[in-house]
């Protein structure tokens, strides 16, 4: 058996947190035999709650689980990490846009950048969920200097699932037989799920599906699903949140066999976009690192939303200014 690694959940106590928490001591996220020891952060009121998630893992008794510590000092969680899921901040609610929460929880990655270059693991990996996750993981990243900014990334793996979902479910062909699929951008209604280069069971998703659906009510449903979840459920998704930071986190760590997935991550200047904006591109990931696709065919459809994205993105860069380290 391989030895434990470290795996710090921020937010532990919150819904996402309650989800996420099973799948990592499963061994879901990060294999059926990969030791975990978790490294739970809670803000002192959420403490109480904590304890109790922490005695429903132990009641769980995951052969995986080596240890358990439940903190509200972000330098004790993030110690020696070298896996960060940065989940722990506002969700928004009904007719807010999750821009709207920066001032709030902007904040919040600051300190926790800080945190993990002073704590975290050399080879630690992050993922920024907490919203709007592409300017919080920026500014998570920009205040942890010595750790590269290649490790920080942010989750778009929630809009790329719920592309799939879509394409799965006006086709009826399994989840599993759809591939392809790139989420271009921000986490925010702005962002392009693009299937151009999408397979359906084997077949062309153009050839499948009409550019008019592809290009409108697809398009509206992936991006706007999460305010359609807040009104339906009252609540930010959750579930689905965590089994998408697991998904981001599993491919991250074991790689994808070449298969495209979408994760923002801090631009090379690909595709025209500024270096170190956190963008998400169609990446693949081998040996513990994602690769940017190159080459992937952009039409003046894809270039446009690329341009909207980019523009969307530098100005919430500039709303956070003071806070970039
Ligand atoms: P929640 O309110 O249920 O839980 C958040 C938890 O974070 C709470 O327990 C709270 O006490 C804790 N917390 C707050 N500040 C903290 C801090 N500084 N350090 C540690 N913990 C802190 O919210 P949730 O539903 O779990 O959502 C969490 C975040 O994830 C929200 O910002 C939400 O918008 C975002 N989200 C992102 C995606 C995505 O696709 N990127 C999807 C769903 C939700
Ligand atoms: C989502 O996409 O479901 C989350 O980002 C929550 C939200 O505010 O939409």
């Amino acid at each position: 058996m391989p030895a434990p690694i470290r795996v710090a959940v921020t937010g532990a106590a919150g819904n996402i947190g309650y989800a996420l928490l099973w799948r990592i001591a499963s061994g879901s996220t990060f294999g059926a035999d990969q030791p975990v020891i978790l490294q739970l952060l809670e803000i002192p009121p959420g403490m109480e709650k904590l304890a109790g998630v922490v005695m429903e893992l132990r009641d769980s008794a995951f052969p995986l689980v080596h240890d358990i510590i439940a903190t509200d000092d972000p330098n004790v969680a993030f110690k020696d990490a070298n896996q960060i899921f940065l989940v722990g901040s506002r969700p928004r609610s009904a007719g807010m846009d999750r821009a709207d929460l920066v001032a709030a929880n902007g904040p919040i990655f600051v300190g926790q950048g800080k945190a993990i270059d002073n704590s975290a693991a050399d080879d630690v990996r992050v993922v920024v969920v907490g919203n709007p996750c592409n300017t919080n993981a920026l500014i998570a990243c920009a205040n942890a200097h010595k750790i590269a900014d290649e490790q920080f990334t942010a989750m778009t793996r929630l809009d790329h699932n719920r592309a799939i979902g879509q394409l799965s479910k006006k086709s009826g062909v399994a989840a599993s037989k759809i591939d392809g699929v790139a989420v271009w951008g921000n986490h925010a209604d702005t962002m392009y799920a693009d299937c151009t280069q999408a397979t359906v069971d084997g077949k062309s998703a153009t050839d499948a599906f009409e550019q008019d659906w592809l290009r409108g009510d697809f398009l509206k449903t992936v991006a706007t699903r999460g305010k359609a979840i807040i009104n339906a459920r009252g609540a930010s998704s959750a579930a689905s949140a965590a089994s998408a930071a697991s998904d981001h986190m599993r491919d991250w760590f074991l790689g994808t066999n070449g298969r495209v997935v979408s994760m923002a991550v801090p631009s090379n200047g690909a595709y025209g976009v500024p270096k170190g904006l956190i963008f998400s591109f169609p990446v693949t990931i081998a040996d513990g690192k994602y690769t940017i696709v190159e080459d992937w065919p952009v039409d003046d459809f894809a270039k446009q939303k690329i341009a909207q994205n980019v523009e969307a993105l530098e100005g919430e860069r500039t709303a956070v200014a003071e806070l970039l380290g």
